[in-house]
């Protein structure tokens, strides 16, 4: 029977555990490396990944996701294959950040915080990314795009809707 995407990750994340954690290693101290990889391959943390850690590793439930929480770059909600981050500093902001992150909304139809149905994108806002001199500022999976106007938004993103990135 074929294994759902889900599944072929978990499958990923035990032979992981597998290899690169012996079995003297396997505890809180393997935590923070062990959701690392799970992230890496889920491209977030889901449920199944968190329970998996736990048993594998000896370490409650709640103690996994109170790491999660403590550490921003981990997330248990999907990020889309482009995540798009809008820079709202204090450069950009006077810039007209605000009305790039409303297109954005717009022409994505999702709001900041959220990932589209087809996960296909994400929107997140950011708080100055050192390129203040560019402002306002964009990244999409880690390119930047500086001086936007609202108007380039739509080209910007039509380089990942045809397959082109
Ligand atoms: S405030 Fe946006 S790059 Fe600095």
């Amino acid at each position: 029977m074929p294994q759902s995407p889900q599944g072929e990750d978990c499958k990923k994340l035990a032979a992981f555990l597998d290899s690169s954690i012996d079995s003297s290693g396997r505890n809180e101290s393997a935590l923070i490396k062990t959701l690392y990889e799970a992230q890496r391959i889920f491209g977030y943390l889901p449920k199944e990944a968190v329970f998996l850690i736990s048993e594998r590793l000896n370490v409650a439930v709640s103690k996994v996701y109170g790491v999660i929480s403590f550490y921003s770059f981990f997330t248990t909600k999907p990020k889309g294959r482009y995540q798009v981050k809008v820079c709202l500093g204090t450069a950009c902001f006077v810039r007209g950040a605000e009305k790039i992150a409303r297109e954005l909304e717009s022409r994505l139809g999702i709001k900041l915080g959220e990932t589209s149905l087809d996960r296909k994108f994400s929107l997140e806002s950011l708080r100055c990314v050192g390129a203040c001199g560019l402002a306002p500022v964009t990244l999409v999976n880690g390119k930047g795009y500086g001086r936007l106007e609202v108007k380039d938004i739509g080209p910007m993103l039509e380089q990942y809707t045809d397959g082109k990135s």
